[in-house]
């Protein structure tokens, strides 16, 4: 790592769970883009998966994840095992309050703090300039933008926009799960939130439109909410909002959002 900042160069971290994809690359490309020297890291991190969720079978491609990195000019390549990472005797927790609480972290108990703890350990170690995350996982970004400030990582964070197949579904490590049939009908989640989108910003009703659409596509829902873009919480007059959602199709759950013109 000391060798990465001789010449006094800036290090961007984007960390990761691997199964790379085009969205993955897209945070390395912009962090290379500021000519920064790139690390990566490749850890699935146990402690952000429920019970029931897909810990065992999350993919694992650690040679085509390598390949792809050293292709998008990735500098170095951090892939801690678990031992390593949560050695005997660990026992600490980082829990972000308030903006954790609702949406997928009422959903996905413990989720949040998985994430943080692991996040946290992951700036200690690599003590980067900044660090890139992507806009697909909004709720993450926001709990992780909350912690720097609050524990004064003194750090960048950068939130990247989100990568898209044609249809519009967002990238994700978890589209390998979706049958044919249902990755056809997984673009009805991207739809819905368009249209959505088109209507909040018209000032019209949107509620019941977006749940048809969804449920009429097969999906079940398990939220669609526009919040404060910075807090979660509820939308407040003059500030930028978001449109939040997840939804399961089958077995696999997606989530998704865009941004909201203020009120
Ligand atoms: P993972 O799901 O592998 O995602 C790593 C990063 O890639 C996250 O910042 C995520 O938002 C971003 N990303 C995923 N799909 C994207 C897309 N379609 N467009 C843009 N960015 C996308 O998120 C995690 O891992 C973990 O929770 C982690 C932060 C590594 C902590 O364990």
């Amino acid at each position: 790592m000391a060798d990465l900042r001789s010449g006094g160069a800036h290090v961007a971290l984007v960390p990761t769970m691997g199964a790379l994809h085009a969205g993955h690359m897209a945070l390395v490309d912009a962090a290379k883009a500021t000519g920064a020297k790139v690390v990566a890291s490749i850890f699935v991190n146990p402690r952000q998966f429920g019970a029931g969720e897909d810990l065992s079978r999350y993919p694992r491609p650690a040679e085509a994840d390598t390949t792809l990195l050293t292709a998008h000019g990735c500098d170095l390549l951090w892939m801690p095992g678990v031992d390593e990472m949560y050695p005997a005797g660990f026992a600490t927790i980082v829990s972000v309050l308030g903006v954790s609480e609702g949406q997928d972290g009422a959903a996905r108990p413990g989720h949040f703090d998985g994430v943080a703890t692991v996040v946290a350990k992951l700036f200690n170690q690599v003590r980067p300039d900044a660090a890139y995350f992507g806009e697909k996982d909004f709720q993450q970004l926001a709990v992780i933008r909350r912690m720097v400030t609050d524990m004064d990582f003194g750090l960048e964070i950068i939130g990247v926009p989100t990568v898209r197949e044609a249809d519009g579904l967002a990238l994700s490590s978890r589209n390998i799960y979706l049958s044919a049939d249902e990755r056809s009908r997984a673009a009805a989640l991207p739809r819905a939130l368009a249209e959505a989108k088109r209507a909040i910003e018209a000032g019209e009703p949107w509620e019941t439109a977006a749940m048809t659409s969804l449920s009429d596509a097969g999906f079940v829902t398990d939220y669609v909410e526009l919040v404060d873009a910075a807090t979660l919480g509820a939308p407040v007059a003059g500030r930028p909002r978001r449109l939040l959602a997840a939804a399961r199709m089958g077995t696999t759950r997606l989530i998704d959002n865009l941004p909201i013109k203020h009120g």
